[in-house]
C-alpha cells in the first residue's frame, strides 16, 4: 500500500494544471454504451476510477483503445461498443466504485436488460439508489431486487415525468442516459445542476440526442431511435482545481492553477475570498495569493452552486489554521467527518456535534503520522500535512488516487515536498 510523506511548511509557487474531471469522465465513458460507433474522447484522467469503469466496459464487451497519451500525460481514449457479450456489472467491481450503477441506464435504454450489483454502503454514508430505479420504473422497466443485483428489463423505455425527492448526481445522469434512446419525453424535475451533467448532456446530443434544460432544475429529453459516435474533451476538474486553490490558501504562496474557472466552482470560489485569499482570474485559470493566515468561513454543503461536499475536506483544512472559529454543515452526507480526528492528530482544535463542525483556527499544525478515509478526506490531508511543521505521513493513499492525477508530481512542481512511498508486497 503507497503512502506519501511530506515535509510542510514551504510556501506554494508556479504553475500547476488541473486534468479532465472524474464526475465526468465516468458518465461519458458509459454513454460509449449508447451507441455501436466510435466515441473518442480526449482529457481522461489516468485515476484509479477511470481505471476500474474501463475494466468494467471492457468486460461487457467495449473495445476500449488508447488514441494517444496527450503531452499534459492525460489520454485520448476511443470506445467502441458494437459487440456487447455481456449485458452485466458484477458485484466485485460495483462494490469498488458506486459510479459503476451508472451503466444501468444506457444499457437497459440499447439492449432492454442489466444486471447490476446493488451498491452497498460506504465510507461516507448509506447512498442509495432508490431514485435511479425509481425513474427507470415510471418509464416502464420492471425491477426486480434478486440476490444482491438490480435486475431491470424493458422492451424499450417510454417517456415519463420524474420528480426526484433529492438533488442526485448520478441519478440525474443515469435517467437522463436512459431517456435519450425512449419512445416520447422525459422531464426530469429537481434535477442535478452540476457543471458534470452538463458535460455528458453536451457529448449525448453532439451523439445525436435531444436534450433541453441541462444545468437547470428540470432537463426535458425527446428520446430518438438511436444515437452515433463523436468526439468530446471531458471539462476540466473543478474540484481537482478546489483543491489546489485550497492548498495555496493553507499553505500560502503564489500558483497559476491552470484550467480552473470560477463559474464551474459554485460557491467555493466566496468562501475563498471569505477566508482573504486573492483570486485573478485569466484565460489560463486562476491565479490565488495567499499571503497571511486565513479567516474564518462558515458554510453548508448543498447541490451546485452550493457549496460542494466534495470540498467540505479541504476548506475544513483551511479553517483549522484560521485566524478564529468557522462552523462547516455537512448536509448531503451523514458520515463525512471522518477527517476530523486525523487533523486533530496534526493539532487541529475541531468539535463535532452531529453534522456540524466547530473549527477553532489555531495558528501552527505539526506533522504527524495519519491515515485516509476515504477520496476528499484525503485531499484534505495532503493540504494539513503541506502546512504542517516537520514530517506527515499519510497512510493508505489509494483513495486519493481514485479521483486525483499524479498528485505528487503536480505538487512537487509548485515546491511542495511530497514523495510517495511504495511498500513491496
Ligand atoms: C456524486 C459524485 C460525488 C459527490 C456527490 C454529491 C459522481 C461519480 N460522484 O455522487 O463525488 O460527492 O455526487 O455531490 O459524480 N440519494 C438517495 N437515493 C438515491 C440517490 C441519492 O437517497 O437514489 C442521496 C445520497 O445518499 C446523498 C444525496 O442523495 O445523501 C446525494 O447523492 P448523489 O448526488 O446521488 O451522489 P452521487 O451521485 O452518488
Amino acid at each position: 500500500m503507497d503512502r506519501f510523506q511530506i515535509h510542510g511548511g514551504r510556501p506554494l509557487q508556479g504553475e500547476i494544471s488541473v486534468s479532465g474531471a472524474k464526475n465526468a469522465a465516468l458518465p461519458i465513458l458509459c454513454a460509449s454504451l449508447l451507441s455501436a460507433e466510435p466515441l473518442v474522447l480526449s482529457n481522461v484522467p489516468r485515476l484509479r476510477d477511470v481505471g476500474t469503469m474501463k475494466k468494467l466496459l471492457m468486460q461487457m464487451g467495449t473495445r476500449i483503445e488508447t488514441v494517444c497519451q496527450q503531452a499534459d500525460g492525460q489520454e485520448q481514449l476511443c470506445l467502441t461498443s458494437d459487440a456487447m457479450t455481456h449485458l452485466q456489472a458484477p458485484y466485485e467491481l460495483v462494490k469498488t466504485m458506486r459510479a459503476s450503477v451508472l451503466v444501468l441506464g444506457p444499457m437497459l435504454a440499447r439492449f432492454g436488460e442489466a444486471l447490476v450489483s446493488l451498491p452497498g454502503g460506504c465510507a461516507i454514508g448509506q447512498r442509495p439508489v432508490d431514485q435511479h430505479i425509481k425513474g427507470l420504473t415510471a418509464m416502464g422497466a420492471e425491477i426486480q431486487i434478486e440476490h444482491g443485483y438490480i435486475k431491470a428489463q424493458a422492451k424499450r423505455l417510454r417517456g415519463a415525468r420524474i420528480v426526484t425527492d433529492m438533488v442526485t448526481v448520478t441519478g440525474t445522469e443515469n435517467l437522463m442516459m436512459a431517456a435519450v434512446l425512449a419512445e416520447g419525453t422525459t422531464v426530469i424535475d429537481n434535477a442535478a445542476r452540476e457543471p458534470e451533467v452538463v458535460d455528458l448532456a453536451n457529448c449525448l446530443i453532439r451523439m445525436g440526442a435531444r436534450i433541453e434544460g441541462a444545468g437547470t432544475d428540470r432537463v426535458v429529453i425527446h428520446g430518438v431511435d438511436r444515437l452515433g459516435g463523436t468526439q468530446h474533451a471531458i471539462m476540466a476538474d473543478r474540484i481537482e482545481a478546489g483543491t489546489f486553490l485550497c492548498a495555496v490558501a493553507a499553505a500560502g504562496g503564489d500558483v497559476l492553477v491552470q484550467h480552473a474557472q470560477s463559474d464551474m466552482m459554485g460557491a467555493t470560489i466566496e468562501k475563498l475570498r471569505e477566508a482573504g485569499v486573492r483570486l485573478q482570474e485569466s484565460e489560463q485559470g486562476i491565479r490565488v495569493i495567499a499571503e497571511s493566515r486565513p479567516k474564518p468561513i462558515n458554510f453548508r454543503t448543498a447541490p451546485f452552486p452550493g457549496l460542494a461536499t466534495d470540498m467540505q475536506a479541504q476548506l475544513m483544512t483551511v479553517s483549522s489554521i484560521a485566524q478564529g472559529t468557522s462552523i462547516i454543515t455537512e448536509t448531503i452526507f451523514e458520515n463525512r467527518f471522518m477527517h476530523v480526528q486525523e487533523l486533530r492528530r496534526l493539532g487541529a482544535e475541531i468539535e463535532v456535534d452531529g453534522h456540524t463542525a466547530v473549527v477553532k483556527g489555531v495558528a501552527d499544525l505539526s506533522g504527524a503520522r495519519v491515515m485516509a478515509t476515504d477520496l476528499r478526506a484525503s485531499a484534505g490531508l495532503v493540504i494539513a500535512a503541506l502546512v504542517a511543521k516537520g514530517e506527515t505521513e499519510i497512510d493508505r493513499i489509494y483513495h486519493l488516487d481514485r479521483g486525483y492525477d499524479r498528485m505528487e508530481q503536480k505538487l512537487g512542481a509548485i515546491g511542495a515536498r511530497v514523495l510517495r512511498l511504495t511498500e513491496k508486497a
